[in-house]
């Protein structure tokens, strides 16, 4: 089935019906271009891994990618339905059609240091109902998404999308189509891999020290079993395989400078992920709240995000904070 009509007979009838079909399938026309422009890195005299010149909200240098991601789908989001915009690599919210029922949050390129690597990298969005203040009207718990979901571009390009029914996949094929597959994503319930940067141990909290040490005791520690790690830096490849084959997925808070929220964002990172994995029966939190009841008070905060397998996040739950020495 074509992501045209999947969005006709699954899309939620209402007033939201007809916006978000054409949102869906404007956020899919940017990313037939985005995966194009990718593929075709460093032809043409085009290096879209390099820096673009200005910095993101948070900082970052911005990729010729990150920025070109970015126009294509505002351009593709003027095509109605969408009443405000916001994206990591805008300071200020895109006002579009003030009248429209929508608003649309996006990381447009994720995994932005990968793009020079030939890695996976990839957009993620999430679909909320506008509120009166427009400006703010991204600062909803994450509960209120009316869809999320995540294109990667790999060896496939893929979409994963959730419009509150389970999770649905599509892969771009020859004729630049988005095709169902049968694969909906259903996270394993245990798993024996985890994703974590190890470079960063020494700056973890004592919980999450304490429990990766857990991990990589393997079967002479605790756990009894030996586990595997796996680390792509770019949080799109990471939850496409925790959706495909289970995991668990760590960035919490640590000390370094900045970082005491860690470094993912809560509302077009955090939120879109959550939901798409809650949707596929794992869960995720910020190590401790539940990451879509989160009330977000600023566009571009940083939150702790932790992902999985049901199972595996109880452990890491229940890792005490501070254990007796
Ligand atoms: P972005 O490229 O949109 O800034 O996102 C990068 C994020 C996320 O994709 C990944 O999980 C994380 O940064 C990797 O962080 P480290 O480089 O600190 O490992
Ligand atoms: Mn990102
Ligand atoms: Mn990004």
């Amino acid at each position: 089935m074509l992501l045209t009509h999947w969005l006709a007979t699954h899309c939620p009838a209402g007033p939201h019906f007809e916006p978000m079909t054409k949102v869906i399938a404007g956020l899919a026309k940017a990313a037939v271009q985005i995966a194009s422009h990718a593929r075709l890195n460093g032809l043409g005299g085009h290096d879209y891994g390099q820096a673009a010149g200005g910095q993101n909200s948070d900082g970052d240098a911005q990729k010729a990618l990150d920025v070109l991601a970015d126009q294509l789908i505002i351009e593709a989001l003027a095509g109605g339905g969408v009443a405000a915009y916001f994206s990591e690599e805008q300071d200020a919210t895109i006002l579009l059609d003030a009248e429209a029922g929508l608003v649309v949050a996006c990381d447009p390129l994720d995994g932005s240091s990968n793009i020079d690597t030939n890695l996976s990298v990839g957009t993620i969005f999430s679909i909320l109902p506008a509120t009166g203040d427009l400006a703010n009207a991204a600062l909803q718990p994450g509960r209120n998404q009316l869809a999320a979901g995540f294109f990667i571009y790999g060896p496939q390009t893929i979409l994963l999308l959730t419009v509150g029914k389970g999770v649905a996949t599509f892969c771009l094929d020859q004729d630049g189509q988005f095709q169902q597959l049968s694969w909906q994503p259903q996270i394993p319930e245990t798993t024996s891999e985890f994703a974590i940067n190890a470079a960063y141990q020494r700056f973890w909290p004592t919980k999450v020290q304490d429990y990766i040490a857990q991990l990589l005791a393997g079967k002479d520690g605790p756990r009894t079993r030996d586990f595997n790690m796996r680390w792509c830096a770019s949080l799109v490849a990471d939850a496409y395989r925790i959706l495909r084959r289970g995991g668990i997925f760590l960035y919490t808070g640590d000390s370094r400078p900045g970082y005491a929220e860690g470094r993912l964002r809560l509302i077009y990172e955090a939120n879109p992920i959550a939901l798409l994995v809650e949707q596929a029966g794992g869960a995720a939190s910020n190590g401790a709240d539940r990451i879509l009841d989160l009330q977000p008070d600023s566009l571009h905060q940083r939150c702790a995000l932790v992902f999985g397998s049901a199972s595996e996040m109880a452990e890491f739950t229940k890792q005490p904070e501070h254990p007796a020495r």
